[in-house]
């Protein structure tokens, strides 16, 4: 069928054509907008899972829908990199900025929005953010300390009595939370903290990694109480169905039962592999009657396409020692496995295995779930390695 009506859409964090099963977490969001519009408060929101499950999408989903409701939004994607920790705060402190530049209408503004934006304005000052004039005086001995722990505190403190006024919160969005540097993390607990002892309505909503709760509490035990925390899996079956025959009826394009089927269990119910799959299966059918054949077809292209770039990107981003761990962890399936049996297999002494561990969870490729324990953040890598074994051995592990 023609490529430029194809409706699936695999990608990072590219909205697909139907958003299926998210309806408990979306559920949750709702009735945080709804308590906060009763001035009631609640906990933030942490989503966590594997790569292509589809946090960044729900998350985006998430602040569109409390941009609906009023919210003041400000988001930013964490990076791990080495510079991340000063440039987040700079995005953190831009983006506030930004979004605070709405708050000034053009007449009257009122003492607590003054305030805000003094405070905003000094917050900016301190981390050399600066570059977007909100028009107001320096807030001297607010949110200037240098000290992140005290600063935004007051800063969402201010922000959140200006927003008050029309009955409106607070919500940071933040995507790859897992990526952010340890002091701004502590800093947005110590914030959201006070937040609910003292009923400003500021929420984080967080996505990352599925270690990403561990992360939270081993930097302020009380995290596990801050948030609702929902783990993003993959879709149950009826919902994998329904991300592949939704977007299709639309164009008046159906699946044979068998074929549908056949796409969904090689899926494992991935929002990312449905995607990559439905769009394969509607460029190699005839249609409009998707069949066994071409769904087989399907599978051939869109894991060619998978090993190609989804994979391939990843692999290529471990140096040689590191991949030999990657194909190390293969023997255990899609794991999780133990660090000690890992050296074991790699010939190394398990102390030895730590700066490979290290590399490859900085890069985003592998997690810890447990102490001790390693396991690939990509679903199908395991596969992924023993598809490729051949080539990886020529290659020169
Ligand atoms: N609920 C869903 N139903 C159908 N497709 C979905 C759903 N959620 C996400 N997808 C699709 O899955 C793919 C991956 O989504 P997304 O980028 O949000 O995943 P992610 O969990 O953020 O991955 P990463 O950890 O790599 O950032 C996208 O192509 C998206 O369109
Ligand atoms: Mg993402």
């Amino acid at each position: 069928m023609k490529a430029s009506l194809n409706p699936y859409n695999p990608g990072s964090g590219l909205r697909p054509p139907a958003l299926v099963g998210r309806d408990r977490e979306l559920e949750a969001l709702e009735v945080t907008l709804e308590r906060a519009r009763n001035g009631l408060p609640n906990r933030g929101l942490i989503l966590s899972g594997l790569r292509g499950v589809g946090k960044t999408v729900l998350l985006n989903e998430m602040r569109s829908r409390a941009e609906d409701a009023g919210w003041f939004v400000v988001s930013l994607e964490a990076r791990p990199d080495s510079a991340g920790s000063a440039s987040a705060r700079q995005i953190l402190a831009r983006a506030m900025t930004a979004e605070a530049r709405k708050l000034k209408p053009r007449e009257a503004v009122s003492e607590r929005v003054k305030s805000a934006l003094a405070s905003i304005t000094a917050f900016n000052v301190r981390l050399g953010a600066s570059g977007i004039d909100l028009g107001v005086e320096l807030a001297r001995g607010r949110a200037d300390s240098g000290d992140i722990e005290i600063d935004l505190p007051e800063v969402v403190q201010d922000l959140c009595a200006a927003l008050g006024e029309d009955n409106r919160s607070f919500g940071l969005f933040i995507d790859e939370l897992q990526d952010l540097d340890e002091s701004l993390l502590r800093a947005l607990l110590v914030t959201q903290h006070q937040a609910g002892q003292r009923g400003w309505h500021f929420y984080l909503i967080g996505a990352g990694l599925p270690h990403l709760p561990g992360i939270l509490a081993d930097v302020r035990s009380y995290a596990e109480r801050l948030f609702d925390y929902r783990s993003i899996a993959p879709l149950p079956e009826t919902e994998s169905a329904a991300a592949l025959v939704e977007p299709a009826r639309t164009a008046d394009v159906t699946f044979e039962p068998a074929a549908l089927g056949l796409l969904v269990e090689a899926s494992g119910g991935y929002p990312y592999f449905l995607q990559e799959y439905g769009r394969a299966v509607w460029d190699v059918a005839p249609g409009p009657v998707i069949a066994w054949g071409d769904a087989q077809a399907g599978l051939v292209v869109g894991l060619q396409r998978m090993d190609d770039g989804f994979f391939r990107s990843r692999w290529d981003r471990a140096t040689k020692s590191e991949r030999r761990m990657l194909v190390a962890m293969a023997e255990d399936g899609e794991g999780p496995s133990t660090s000690s049996e890992i050296a074991h297999r790699m010939g190394l002494k398990p102390t030895s295995l730590g700066p490979y561990r290290a590399n490859l969870i900085n890069k985003g490729l592998v997690y810890a779930p447990d102490h001790g324990l390693v396991a690939y953040t990509v679903p199908g890598m395991s596969d992924y390695v023993h598809r490729h074994q051949d080539d990886l051995d020529a290659a020169g592990r």
